[in-house]
């Protein structure tokens, strides 16, 4: 086999085999493929597309290019979830405790943030002392014994993935179908649940804005995940707006303690629910997602979905005091209201720009090595369909003690710019588009 007839082959528009995959994904974790042919290879992809059969044998492949968890060792059925990634989506903070407190052992791999989407581990290591490394062994000790643990990858997880998503991000084919399905994929198989629950978001904060596309990259992962013999349940969700009000690390972690509280803003509240519903139906704690959701609002009502998170910031060696006193949390050094111009309906408030303005802060990384501040953020205080009076507080920023005025200015036009006001009211967008079962 030679690369270049492969490469000349998908260019055309032919399917690969199994065979050709194999190869092409070997030779490439093995540095027998150079970048600019695996370049060429990803853009092919693009262009031409990969049907559900390539799809299934490059996540295969992916899979194999490393090594696998065995969760074998904790009782029940692990379950996991995963979104393809929103601005503000502080969901597995809520999750995994409230999911595990209501029975259903929850091993979750998160990772960090990159761009204008927030990573899980960031968000939780800006709670004191909380520690996401964790070893294999510790992390299967951590579920069997509290139900719950949220850690970095451990071991050497699909380094086939790490590869060509770092060649995906600098030649513009990140947003492909197949190559994202087979990213998330094979982490997801590799990682070792048994049942799995996808966030598909789509819209303006999203790698897939458009939401048919998001509907068929849904289908796609769930026919992955089933016919690899994990129950898989795809939810595709609304990233128009960022979700909840809070964006940044600090500031999403109190969030999700409110929510764990019964007292999270209801966009968020709404998605756990659904999506914890399903978590409980697949790992058969419960017969439908709806009886799923009454369990869960039962375990927050009594306190359990709290009790739960304290258990695991204690597990991985954090100051569980901050779920009773938020101020135990990083705190802004300054904190800026942003004026609204006009009055108005909220009609468009684009999740990606509030993103950006976050990272521009230091919520985020602009690339890699970026260092992150932890209590930096925006907290968003009108949603899309809020009424707003002319110079009532959109947001708030939330800057480092040494920011500069000329980057909060910046911040305050990104702000300005990413809500569009209008006079005629707006309806509320809805956030649960449509499951894939
Ligand atoms: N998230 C991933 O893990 N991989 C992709 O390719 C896109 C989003
Ligand atoms: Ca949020």
């Amino acid at each position: 086999m030679r690369v270049y007839d492969l490469i000349l082959k998908k260019r055309n528009g032919s399917a690969l085999n199994k065979a050709e995959i194999d190869f092409l994904i070997n030779g490439y974790v093995q540095g027998k493929i150079p970048d600019y042919q695996m370049s060429a290879l990803m853009m092919a992809i693009y262009f031409k597309d990969m049907n559900e059969e390539e799809t299934l044998n490059l996540t295969g492949a992916m899979v194999n290019s490393g090594d696998t968890i065995d969760l074998s060792a904790i009782p029940g059925v692990k379950v996991d979830k995963h979104s393809t990634g929103g601005v503000g989506d502080t969901t597995t903070i809520v999750l995994a405790p409230l999911v595990a407190a209501a029975g259903a052992p929850v091993a979750k791999l998160s990772g960090r943030g990159l761009g204008h989407t927030g990573g899980t581990l960031d968000k939780l290591e800006s709670i004191p002392g909380f520690k996401t490394e964790m070893s294999l062994d510790d992390l299967v000790a951590a579920v069997s014994q509290i139900g719950v643990a949220v850690a970095g990858q451990t071991g050497n997880l699909v380094p086939a993935d790490k590869l060509l998503y770092a060649l995906r991000d600098v030649t513009a084919t990140v947003d492909s179908m197949p190559l994202i399905a087979g990213s998330i994929m094979s982490k997801k198989l590799a990682s070792g649940a048994d049942a799995l629950v996808l966030d598909v978001k789509t819209g303006d904060g999203a790698f897939l804005k458009d939401r048919e596309a998001a509907f068929e990259l849904a289908r796609m992962m769930v026919a992955i995940g089933n016919r690899a013999g994990r129950k898989t349940v795809a939810v595709v969700t609304n990233m128009d707006q960022p979700l909840g009000a809070a964006v940044g690390n600090a500031l999403e972690v109190k969030e999700a303690i409110e929510t764990l509280k019964g007292e999270g803003p209801p966009d968020l509240e709404e998605l756990c629910l659904t999506l914890g519903g399903w978590m409980l139906t697949l790992a058969g704690k419960c017969a439908h997602p709806d009886q799923g959701r009454d369990l869960l609002m039962k375990t927050i009502a009594s306190g359990s979905a709290l009790e739960k998170f304290k258990e695991m910031v204690r597990q991985q060696h954090g100051n569980d005091a901050v779920a009773e006193d938020l101020s135990l949390l990083p705190q802004a050094g300054k904190v800026v209201a942003v004026k609204a111009p006009s009055g108005g309906y909220v009609q468009r408030l684009e999740a990606e720009a509030i993103g950006l303005a976050a990272m521009s802060l230091g919520a985020g990384r602009e690339n890699k090595d970026s260092v992150i501040d932890p209590a930096v953020g925006i907290m968003l205080n009108k949603k899309i369909g809020d009424p707003v009076q002319v110079g009532e507080s959109l947001a708030t920023i939330h800057a480092s003690v040494d920011a500069q005025a000329e980057l909060l200015n910046s911040v305050q036009k990104m702000v300005i710019e990413a809500y569009e006001l209008q006079d005629v009211m707006v309806e509320k967008e809805e956030l649960i588009l449509g499951v894939v079962e």
